[in-house]
């Protein structure tokens, strides 16, 4: 049984005043939610947050993540941080190889980077969220499920994979990544049907554990769709995640559909 996961990724968004106070809304809207147990919460801050944000969010329930960090233990990378310092914050996730970081930001990073990092999250004690999709150039050249093989099996070379608490999959279509096109139901249902079953190629049967979220515009009144198919086991949540009320309806969607 996959108990859903909703992730919010803040991007490089909100200050040292809206931050807690959105993750303190967050926080309360959840407590109030029925059958709030039944699904995981988590949102990752930008860096200079992280602390504050897992402070105020002690005991609610809802867990902190990073949405980076690099992969050395320590050393001369001016500007890095690593794993380690990250789960010194309190921060328990980690987001690897966002489309942002693959494609936009400026060091373009490679799989090879992204699996580094994913394996020094691994060390450090922090469960990995492993983003991968297709550009709208490799979708119409019929590329999507090669694109999603090659980014997963790669980002996990020489990963620990012994059950649900040593991965997350993310599966964000770079196109749909806010631009307010977000994937079908059926588009991300296949895509998430493609991932498991490579996972099961690469992991075994334990690939039924592990989570796959669906992130890329979603919102809550698409919601209600994309997280009902049952491979989809929950969001990775950008533009809805920044008002505590949208992030909310898309968590009670989560919580509205069955444990798969
Ligand atoms: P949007 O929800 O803004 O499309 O962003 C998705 C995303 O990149 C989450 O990591």
């Amino acid at each position: 049984m996959r108990k859903p996961l909703v992730v919010a990724n803040w991007k490089m968004n909100l200050d040292l005043k809206s931050g807690p106070a959105l993750a303190r809304d967050v926080a309360d809207g959840l407590r109030r939610l029925d059958s709030h147990a039944n699904v995981d919460v988590a949102v990752c801050p930008p860096a200079t947050m992280l602390t504050t944000i897992a402070q105020v969010l002690s005991g609610t329930g809802v867990a902190v993540g990073a949405q980076d960090a690099y992969f050395e233990p320590g050393g001369a990378f001016t500007g890095e941080v690593s794993a380690a310092m990250v789960r010194e914050t309190g921060a328990t996730y980690l987001i690897v190889g966002h489309s942002e970081r693959r494609h936009t930001i400026g060091h373009l990073e490679d799989d090879r980077i992204i699996n580094l990092k994913l394996r020094a999250a691994q060390h450090a004690g922090l469960l990995p969220i492993l983003c991968v999709g297709e550009t709208l150039g490799e979708r119409q050249a019929g590329q999507t499920l090669d694109v999603l093989t090659f980014q997963l099996t790669a980002g996990l070379v020489g990963a620990r994979l012994t059950g649900a608490d040593d991965l997350v999959v993310a599966y964000e279509p770079v196109w749909a990544i806010g631009t307010g096109l977000n994937a079908t139901a059926e588009q991300a249902q296949e895509a998430h049907r493609h991932l498991r079953n490579e996972l099961t190629r690469l992991i075994g049967p334990l690939a039924d554990a592990i989570r796959i979220l669906y992130g890329g515009s979603l919102k809550p009144d698409n919601a209600d769709s994309l997280l009902a198919q049952p491979d989809v086991d929950g969001g990775l949540v950008g533009g809805a995640s920044l008002k505590a009320e949208s992030f909310l309806g898309i968590i009670r969607a989560a919580i509205g559909t069955r444990a798969k």
